[in-house]
């Protein structure tokens, strides 16, 4: 047996976002937001459900800190509903929106948990998305104008902030695929949404500076390792371009100031671009303090000619599945993180999300073994001990999710909580990988089998 010994300081988190745990859809003034329009359009969520009562968390949020505390964990990533806050997007603010951020960061901080705030966790207010969402570029300052009142009234309290979540997803998920809210299925528009979600995390970043508050800020992407299918040239270009268009679209222009000229080629005679002036890009890339890094799967690359626009299709690398289909793969992983350490040195990554969804089920004894989770969080966690043993900076690492809780188009029937979530009681359950979890905290670190 051998003992993995994390950093002294490495902050061990859990994550979950409003949309997804808070329910209380009309309460204390909150406004609609896009997503309280999408899942309540028959067919957009695939077990016919909505968000509007979830965990319950927004009464039961006393009950779940004390889990956390029982946990250890030492860091809380969760996202403000934008419209608690400006219930129409913009103008008039409700304060009994910001009151429960107070509430909730007060009694985080008393029980000794880091609060980690992220701004937009794709939850746009509908007001918003009425005056054509994040495609109209004026949303990005309003973006900026509910960042400056959320820093005001909790930049004391909050010292880690990310702006946005996962920026690829909402553009593309939400805007060409139409999977996601709010449901739209046009290429350039995505593109345009991308810049405009850029735009404002620069805008957001730019004020906190200029507030002269003293926490850490940066933003969460999803990242994707993408291997050629093969060793032939087309599928080596396309893994380039799968790359490219996930991964370096959002990395570049934060840490390089540029979006990749290999994309930007191959999008100019297939898709209309988005205007982007050169202050845009400055903005953008003013500097943050880290990377947010999700990841979830690695993808395997293959040329297509019937794919538009990008010429690629994918299938998931690992031998083994979660429940919700995706690939497992550790060692990609630990590649991604390498390449990262490598491609954008210096940068600080905090792997804001991580983990996996199963088949979780309350036992006879009432207790819910998630073996298969544990073995994941196992293998990543591991992954993360090497990358770091090797040199990549990395700060924590935050498990998605917390809880149970409404995984958007896939609605309650994916459960990726260390944490069981009966949903008709809302009694929650400590799963075996929370239990596992919470001696990896308690040890700061674990023993793996030579
Ligand atoms: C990510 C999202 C998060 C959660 C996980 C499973 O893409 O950021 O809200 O749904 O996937």
């Amino acid at each position: 047996m051998k003992k993995l010994i994390f950093p002294k300081d490495f902050l061990w988190g859990a994550a979950t976002a409003s949309y997804q745990i808070e329910g209380a859809w009309r309460e204390d003034g909150r406004g609609e937001s896009i997503w309280d329009r999408f899942s309540h359009i028959p067919g957009k969520i695939n077990d016919g459900s909505n968000g509007d009562i979830a965990c319950d968390h927004y009464h039961l949020y006393p009950q779940d800190i004390q889990l956390m505390k029982y946990l250890g964990i030492k860091a809380y990533r969760f996202s403000i509903a934008w419209p608690r806050i400006f219930p129409e997007g913009r103008g008039r603010y409700n304060p009994k929106g910001i009151e429960f951020y107070k509430k909730l960061t007060d009694m985080l901080i008393q029980n000794n948990i880091k609060p980690v705030a992220t701004l937009f966790h794709w939850d746009l207010p509908q007001k918003l998305q009425d005056i054509g969402g994040w495609a109209n570029r004026e949303v990005a300052d309003y973006f900026e104008e509910y960042a400056g009142y959320v820093f005001r009234e909790l930049g004391d309290r909050v010292p880690i902030w990310i702006t946005l979540n996962e920026p690829s997803v909402y553009s593309f998920v939400g805007h060409s695929e139409g999977r996601h809210a709010p449901g739209i299925a046009d290429y350039s528009t995505a593109l345009l949404v991308a810049h405009n979600l850029l735009l404002g995390h620069g805008k957001a970043v730019r004020l906190y500076r200029e507030m002269g508050l003293k926490g850490e800020i940066g933003l969460s992407l999803n990242m994707t390792p993408m291997y050629p299918a093969s060793e032939n040239e087309a599928d080596r270009a396309a893994a380039l371009r799968a790359d490219g268009s996930w991964n370096r679209w959002f990395c570049d222009p934060v840490f390089k100031g540029e979006y990749p000229r290999d994309i930007l080629e191959w999008y100019s005679s297939r898709v209309t671009l988005p205007e982007i002036a050169e202050e845009d890009l400055e903005l953008i890339s003013v500097p943050v303090d880290f990377l947010g890094l999700n990841n979830y799967f690695a993808s395997r690359i293959r040329h297509d000619e019937t794919k538009w626009p990008l010429n690629t299709s994918d299938s998931f690398i690992g031998e083994y599945r979660t429940a919700i289909g995706w690939g497992i793969n550790p060692d990609c992983f630990y590649d991604l993180l390498k390449r990262l350490g490598r491609d954008y040195p210096g940068v600080k990554i905090y792997i804001t999300e991580n983990g996996c969804a199963c088949n979780d089920q309350i036992n006879r004894d009432g207790e819910v073994l998630d073996d298969n989770r544990v073995d994941y969080l196992f293998k990543h966690i591991r992954s993360v001990h090497l990358a770091l043993q090797e040199g990549v900076n990395i700060g924590g690492y935050f498990v998605w999710s917390l809880l149970d809780n409404f995984e958007w188009a896939e609605g309650y029937s994916k459960r990726f909580g260390i944490v069981y979530v009966d949903y008709p009681t809302q009694r929650r359950i400590i799963k075996k990988s929370g239990y596992w979890y919470k001696d990896v905290i308690g040890d700061n670190g674990f023993e793996v089998k030579e």
